[in-house]
């Protein structure tokens, strides 16, 4: 076994949150319980790169039921649950992830994975794709295929793509239905309150909250925010078809600069950068608290923070404060890091068990169709999409409708009118 984990004796603690996880995640245990004899991935090498957490400790133990020797590191330096990272080791999972890592440490780990010379690769934000696209090739054009969880990552796949770089078939799991339309709204809506909760403590009652950019993630975090109790929930946009949505769901729709002057809180989930920027700092009022919920450090552009501050602080863990020249403070949480990853546990395994069945099935997918699929970034089938929805339906015990005959003749016919 090669791994590199902060404490392997932190591996009970691990289990015990692995095992509620897996209470929470029923589509994955189906998926696991239907696979594990049969194994479908036998032979198969998955390289991982992933927020090494209990939920994704839930998915590469299926994996590995289902045959796969799998190796993971983290996809960002400060999300690691370093308990869980010791229990996977013990599960038979070649881990290189710990919390609080230098970005050569990160990279250092990440490569570890490149080296296992995976026949499949899983990511969240790129990091690996890109890394085996750039000091890789060789490996990269043996690849059978990758898959890819965030917005922020298939839009560095489709720029390869665009460039003709891509090597392998990427799955963008993000953009299967079952994902994005709960994970990203559902999953970071709440988990980015939690977060900034378990960082400040602070009441959102009576709070003007900033949201910047109404993508599915902004829309879960406004609806959330909302209702908490926030006095005055505004968004900001650059694409105005978003924000007129934002402006018809109830929301304030201003710009960044007139914004910066209001909020107490800002929330930034727009997958751009320096999306808070100086002029914006310039404004803030005394104690407004700044979090990023988007994948990268780079939308509260914390190099002009540094810039304007005569003194910086970490007062609570994860929270920092900076005061500035013009007297005022500012608290920046975990770093301008994912808050809801760093200062909290991340989405709740509910919604991540649907992530993950996508992960799972696109693994199997590109498996089963190694040499059919183009290379290109492509969407998971939408029957396996779909199939992950009845899963979750069953597991939590709602039935629906079928069609009946008539309305299936119905629905495919011009011929019915006035
Ligand atoms: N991304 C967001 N929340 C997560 C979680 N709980 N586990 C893994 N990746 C995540």
């Amino acid at each position: 076994m090669n791994f590199k984990v902060k404490d392997l004796a932190l591996a009970e603690q691990g289990e015990l949150k692995i095992k509620w996880a897996e209470v929470n995640m029923p589509v994955l245990m189906l998926l696991r319980d239907m696979f594990s004899e049969s194994k479908p991935l036998i032979g198969i090498r998955v390289g991982a790169v992933l927020h090494v957490t209990k939920e994704t400790a839930v998915l590469v133990s299926v994996l590995r039921s289902a045959g796969a020797e799998v190796f993971l590191a983290a996809s960002n330096p400060l999300s690691t649950q370093d308990d869980v990272a010791a229990a996977l080791v013990k599960r038979g999972i070649h881990v290189y992830a710990w919390r609080g890592q230098t970005k050569d440490e990160y990279y250092w780990c990440i490569k570890r994975v490149a080296e296992s010379e995976p026949h499949v690769v899983i990511d969240d934000g790129g990091d690996l794709h890109v890394l085996l696209h750039e000091e890789y090739v060789d490996l990269a054009g043996k690849i059978y295929g990758g898959t890819e969880e965030t917005t922020t990552g298939v839009n560095r796949l489709r720029a390869l793509e665009a460039e003709n770089l891509l090597k392998y078939p990427v799955i963008a799991v993000n953009d299967s239905y079952t994902k994005y339309l709960f994970d990203n709204r559902y999953g970071t809506g709440q988990s980015t309150i939690d977060g900034i909760l378990r960082a400040t403590n602070i009441l959102l009652a009576g709070k003007i909250v900033v949201v910047a950019g109404y993508g599915w993630v902004g829309r879960g975090i406004a609806m959330r925010v909302r209702g908490m109790g926030a006095r005055r929930v505004i968004i900001t946009e650059v694409n105005p078809i978003k924000a007129l949505e934002a402006l018809y769901d109830g929301f304030e729709v201003m710009s960044m600069i007139k914004a910066s002057e209001i909020g107490d809180v800002f929330i930034t989930a727009t997958g751009n950068i320096a999306v808070i920027r100086r002029e914006h700092f310039e404004r803030m009022k005394d104690g407004a608290l700044l979090a990023n919920a988007g994948h990268f450090n780079v939308e509260i552009w914390i190099p002009d923070l540094e810039e304007l501050a005569v003194e910086k602080k970490e007062i609570l863990p994860y929270v920092t404060e900076y005061k500035l020249r013009n007297g005022r403070r500012l608290y920046l949480l975990a770093e301008g890091r994912l808050v809801n990853l760093v200062a909290a546990e991340g989405h709740p395994s509910e919604v991540m068990d649907m992530s993950f069945a996508n992960q799972f099935l696109a693994v199997k997918y590109i498996v089963e169709n190694r040499d059919k699929l183009p290379v290109k970034v492509l969407r998971l089938p939408l029957e396996l999409d779909e199939m992950v929805a009845r899963l979750k339906l069953k597991a939590m015990n709602i039935e629906i409708d079928t069609l009946t005959k008539q309305q299936q003749e119905y629905v495919r016919s011009w011929k019915y009118g006035t």
